[in-house]
């Protein structure tokens, strides 16, 4: 496929997934085929390409800057996550989903060539299958950020099939990275354990020990997103969105995988709010449909991650 002469544009950049896509566009198109956007006045990563502010609630702004850039590729990846979404209700469901109306809206007046919005393990809820959950089951989510992922899905397939949007989606698990911290989410637990290990040598939880969630290292999702978004639109069966597998692992086995790198490192539990959350999600995710329509595979394991982020993240701590 021919990807030459790409425009694309990434909303919602200088969240905890955006930093990193951005970083990943840029580095195969080049960066000025990249306009970053967020709410922000300005990029608060490392990138340097194109940035311009922008709520994506503010339409007519998208719409300018959509039909300035005459796009042929759109990554809207604004969205208030899980536990904040809990918290300010109103604000999640009209962010999440007006966003989203917005952004479909402007692809079709635009022809953008390609949309992603990412779906979320959160579109599943307590009824669901746990454990391996499959790509085509009961979806009952409990959480405002859950039940705008689950009807954002069906709008994303009603777009495609009635308007012909190619859109396109992915049921993330928790990502892990270290470059960007995340926020407002159930599974961040999983990224502050790293920095806390380096920097203090201890973690209090707000999770139980034994709490499984299906989890990804971020260069897995890149991977999962870039293959996605560059496979034939015939191979791309599911319009909803896939299940994207990975890792599945509880709090202390965590702390077990830290321990083998810093031997010292300790942790609590002191659950909150978010355990019931958590215990609302799926532990794993049987993603064999995304393996057999896009040749997905994982490539990190729980041990690896760790080493890589114990590694990434040593020498930040270490300069202070
Ligand atoms: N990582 C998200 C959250 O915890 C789930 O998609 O809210």
């Amino acid at each position: 496929m021919n990807f030459h002469g790409e425009r694309i544009l990434v909303i919602g950049a200088n969240g905890q997934l955006g930093t990193e896509l951005v970083e990943a566009l840029a580095g195969r198109y080049g960066e000025a085929a990249v306009l970053a956007c967020d709410v922000s006045p300005s990029s608060k990563t490392d990138y340097q390409g194109p940035y311009k502010q922008l709520d994506v609630l503010d339409k007519d702004r998208l719409f300018e800057i959509m039909k300035q850039g005459q796009f042929t590729q759109v990554y809207h990846l604004a969205a208030l996550l899980s536990a904040r979404g809990e918290q300010q209700r109103d604000y999640a469901w009209k962010l999440n989903m007006e966003g989203l109306f917005h952004v479909l809206d402007g692809a079709l007046q635009f022809s953008v060539g390609r949309v992603f919005w990412p779906s979320s393990i959160a579109a599943f809820g307590p009824t669901t299958p746990r454990h391996q959950t499959p790509q085509h089951t009961i979806m009952e989510p409990t959480t405002v950020y859950g039940i705008s992922k689950q009807a954002g899905e069906q709008w994303c397939s009603y777009y495609c099939q009635k308007m012909g949007v190619d859109v396109r989606s992915l049921r993330y698990p928790g990502l892990i990275g270290y470059k960007s911290l995340p926020g407002g989410g159930t599974t961040d637990y999983a990224v502050d354990i790293y920095h806390k290990a380096l920097t203090e040598g201890k973690y209090a939880c707000f999770l139980k020990k034994d709490t499984y969630l299906p989890m990804m290292y971020m260069p897995d999702a890149l991977k999962a997103t870039l293959d996605l978004m560059h496979a034939d639109g015939s191979r791309i069966k599911i319009r909803t969105s896939y299940n994207l597998g990975g890792m599945s692992f509880s709090p202390e086995e965590v702390a077990q995988s830290i321990r083998k790198e810093i031997p010292d490192f300790s942790i609590s539990y002191e659950p909150d709010f978010r355990q019931s959350i958590a215990d609302s999600w799926p532990a794993s995710i049987d993603d064999s449909k995304a393996q057999q329509d896009w040749d997905w595979k994982a490539e990190f394991d729980l041990d690896a991650m760790t080493r890589d982020m114990l590694k990434q993240l040593g020498p930040r701590y270490k300069k202070q």
